[in-house]
């Protein structure tokens, strides 16, 4: 692909702007009990050669702990709404077998339970959102399975999570009721779905000094009256309220390949991606009307790409690769959130290991770290950073139907005082340069890559990964020289 003339783009930032701080949560993680997600990508089991602590595989716990993520929602999806949290606590040996309907209709043998997911929460120094069952199980057993994890009393529930070996009660923040009612999760219309909230989450109580945040499962996509019914029926029952939306290049039968694309199919992933502005702008039009105080959040509990799976992969695993273009995918859709912090107050990329937008890739005992996962790294400094007005002049790339800017930009005031700033070239050709209103020493990375399908693999799998990266001044501002396909974060000392 030929490179073409660099284009200006400009950005002014205003210094006296101030919005709510981005939450550390918007950069969560969603692990469902699918494809090799959980079992393969987390856990192996103590008898595994792949060498692990306690089953959870070694290098991807360490990989992750380096992202320090601050949340992770489990153990659905779809599979929540099925799962009997009973069938995964106890002697493993003595749980029962079942069949994972949703995803492949293969066993689950329950080897993974309640102690294995909050265990691993703690040694990624997460917090855990669990999603509850709202679509087959009694209202009574959600604030069971609450009481089981959190309890302190000696009651049987507590006493029986002490003899599975947890003696002091595990913090459990988020607690979904339900996923996706609309769909796979019951399919109920919405006025029902506001109306099963209502009741689910009368019964899901924490203990007496604690609190737990009650996430509503939300609209999907576009799917305005889902919204506003749960508001106008259903609000004074939750503190959250979810939107579930995935980005992908054609259509829901024919999504497209995770490489080996052209330019009209990563004109459209970004093109898709960019529309997570709209759909939150939406729904927070809805909420505000509502709420206009802002005191119920909008989570965004599952994002990313689905392309089509890999060939040769398991059917319902959904196993893709992840290219550079899953990096930009990432990077603008975190930019989004940080333009809505007002409401969004946690997203839940999807999923965290093998499945969709990956940030980490197993084959046997091998590891690999995706375009997503950098870019995660790289946002990092994000987190409770407080995002500043940002007015961005930019060219436009255009790629036929598509239309889109050039370049995007978040610019934040760190915890810190440092000023943390990103930008994307979304071109696949064209470079740009950046002059800004910044002043100061600008140092960080870049991620990009020779083709929009860069990607790892296990024979190679440090293809693609971010590079030093520094800005020019020019007249005493800050300039940002932005190769083609780029993502570009930066601190300024
Ligand atoms: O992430 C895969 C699936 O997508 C989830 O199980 C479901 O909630 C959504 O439709």
């Amino acid at each position: 692909m030929a490179q073409q003339t660099v284009q200006d783009a400009r950005v002014e930032v205003d210094f006296d702007s101030a919005a709510p701080r981005i939450e550390p949560e918007v950069q969560g993680h969603f692990a469902e009990h699918l494809g090799r997600g959980i079992y393969e990508g987390v856990w192996v089991g103590e008898d595994s050669a792949i060498p692990n602590t306690d089953g959870f595989r070694n290098d991807v716990l360490a990989a992750l702990q380096r992202l320090e993520i601050p949340v992770v929602r489990w153990p659905g999806g779809c599979f929540a709404d099925e799962y009997d949290w009973r069938d995964g606590i106890g002697p493993r040996e003595e749980r029962p077998a079942r069949i994972n309907t949703h995803w492949g209709w293969v066993i689950e043998d329950n080897a993974f339970g309640t102690h294995e997911f909050l265990n691993y929460s703690e040694a990624l120094g997460a917090k855990p959102y669990v999603a509850g069952n709202m679509g087959s199980l009694p209202a009574i057993e959600m604030g069971r399975w609450l009481e089981y994890m959190t309890g302190d009393l000696p009651t049987e529930l507590a006493e029986m999570r002490r003899a599975n070996g947890r003696e002091e009660p595990w913090d459990v923040p988020y607690f979904g009721v339900g996923n996706e009612s609309w769909g796979c999760g019951g399919n109920m219309r919405p006025q029902y779905s506001a109306d099963l909230h209502r009741r689910y989450s009368t019964f899901l109580k924490a203990p007496p000094g604690k609190s737990v945040v009650k996430v509503a499962t939300g609209a999907n996509i576009d799917d305005y009256d889902f919204t506003e019914a749960l508001m106008r029926d259903a609000r004074h029952t939750m503190d959250a309220v979810s939107i579930h939306y995935y980005t992908f290049p054609g259509s829901w039968e024919d999504k497209g390949p995770a490489t080996g694309f052209g330019r009209d199919q990563w004109a459209s992933t970004l093109k898709h991606a960019l529309r997570m502005d709209e759909l939150v702008t939406n729904h927070v039009a809805i909420m505000d009307r509502y709420d206009p105080e802002g005191r119920v959040a909008l989570y965004v509990d599952e994002w990313g790409t689905w392309y089509d799976s890999e060939p040769g992969s398991t059917p319902g695993f959904l196993y893709q690769q992840n290219s550079l273009r899953d990096a930009h995918v990432a990077a603008l859709t975190l930019n989004i959130f940080h333009r809505h912090t007002r409401r969004v107050k946690m997203a839940n990329i999807a999923q965290m290991v093998n499945v969709l937008q990956a940030s980490i890739l197993t084959d046997g005992e091998q590891m690999l770290l995706t375009p997503t996962y950098h870019v995660l790294e790289m946002y990092k400094p994000f987190r409770n950073a407080v995002p500043l007005d940002t007015q961005v002049e930019t060219p436009r790339y255009v790629e036929g139907e598509y239309e889109l800017p050039l370049v995007d930009v978040s610019v934040a005031r760190g915890a810190d005082g440092k000023l943390v700033v990103s930008l994307v070239n979304l071109s696949p050709e064209t470079p740009a340069r950046v002059a800004t209103n910044l002043e100061g020493s600008a140092t960080g990375r870049i991620i990009t890559g020779p083709a929009m399908d860069t990607h790892n693999t296990f024979d190679n799998p440090e293809t693609i990964r971010p590079a030093a990266y520094s800005a020019e001044e020019d007249g005493g501002r800050l300039v940002f020289d932005l190769p083609a396909k780029s993502v570009v974060v930066v601190t300024i000392d």
